[in-house]
């Protein structure tokens, strides 16, 4: 099996839940209140963990509870963290989550220590490069580190996935480094400064790859995913399930798909597993909390009738 780096954000999650959210100004009565674990890095990488693979995890914390806390939890789920940061004077990453009683989310992010992610922890580290076949990024580290380690990682010929979330507005450089994109819609609007609505999802996913993006996977929410590269295109269903919760949902989808390429699914299976996992993800509140095991998954997938 090949081995998986992770490396990216841990955030504290606070998560609200209520009916609507309030307007600004507004002042509205919620309905649960908990906290957990999370952050894009930590998700994909537990995701990818839970799915069965080989996975190391490169993170900045802060020199505080939710920081040891956090280190501890990904160890105990066995994840090597030997190269992941403690930062003094600076707290944990945290967002602020909101969901709505139709499972859709807000959040605002405080990066913390995710900030102090930088190239420099790759430099020192190098021989975990090395050492990885396929690196899994997201973009709640600074952009520059995002950057670096693509270009290194492509270098080396590594298999570089990059999961455009949030979104940013990536420069072609990157795109080009990268090996497998990973977006939503307004992830590639963002990218590419176009309008869905315009060109439609298939149009967002020819221009990333005329802009020099080689294998493209845009995900539909509800409506599966489309994935598309210079050979061919294939465009896998979502599985129907009932939603509580969608956070976390892209990173369920992420880590698990590093995790099934690892062991060398074909395309449309890693992309099944992947969708299966994160519907299942989503029929569970939290983000992290909700990300299901293997085992899960691949019940899932022998009972799941239309
Ligand atoms: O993608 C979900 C994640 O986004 C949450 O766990 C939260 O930490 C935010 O980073
Ligand atoms: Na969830």
């Amino acid at each position: 099996m090949k081995k998986i780096l992770v490396i990216g954000s841990s955030n504290i999650d606070f998560v609200a839940t209520m009916d609507e959210f309030p307007k600004i100004g507004e002042t509205v009565e919620g309905n649960l209140f908990s906290y957990n674990m999370g952050g894009k890095g930590a998700n994909q990488a537990i995701a990818a963990k839970r799915a069965g693979g080989n996975v190391t995890f490169i993170t900045s914390v802060g020199n505080d509870d939710y920081g040891h806390n956090a280190l501890e939890f990904y160890k105990k789920e066995g994840i090597d963290t030997s190269y992941s940061i403690v930062n003094d004077n600076i707290t944990t990453g945290t967002a602020l989550i909101w969901v709505d009683k139709n499972g859709e989310n807000s959040i605002v992010i405080i990066p913390g220590a995710n900030d102090l992610l930088s190239t420099g922890i790759i430099e020192e580290n190098m021989t975990i490069i090395d050492e990885s076949d396929i690196i899994v990024l997201q973009m709640e580290i600074p952009y520059q580190t995002v950057k670096a380690i693509t270009e290194i990682a492509n270098q080396k010929g590594k298999t570089v996935i990059l999961n455009v979330a949030p979104a940013y507005p990536l420069d072609e450089d990157i795109l080009k480094s990268v090996t497998y994109l990973i977006v939503n819609e307004n992830e590639a609007e963002t990218i590419l400064g176009e309008n869905k609505e315009e060109v439609g999802a298939e149009g967002l996913v020819d221009k990333l790859i005329e802009k020099g993006a080689e294998n493209v996977i845009l995900t539909l929410g509800k409506a599966g995913s489309i994935y598309k590269n210079s050979e061919g295109h294939l465009r896998i269903p979502a599985f129907k399930v009932e939603a509580k919760d969608s956070t976390g949902a892209g990173d369920t989808f992420c880590g698990a798909l590093a995790t099934r390429m690892s062991k060398g699914d074909c395309m449309k299976d890693a992309l099944t597993f992947a969708s299966a996992a994160a519907a299942l993800s989503v029929t569970k509140m939290g983000a992290l909390p909700s990300i299901p095991t293997e085992i899960e998954i691949m019940h899932f997938l022998s009972t799941y009738t239309n």
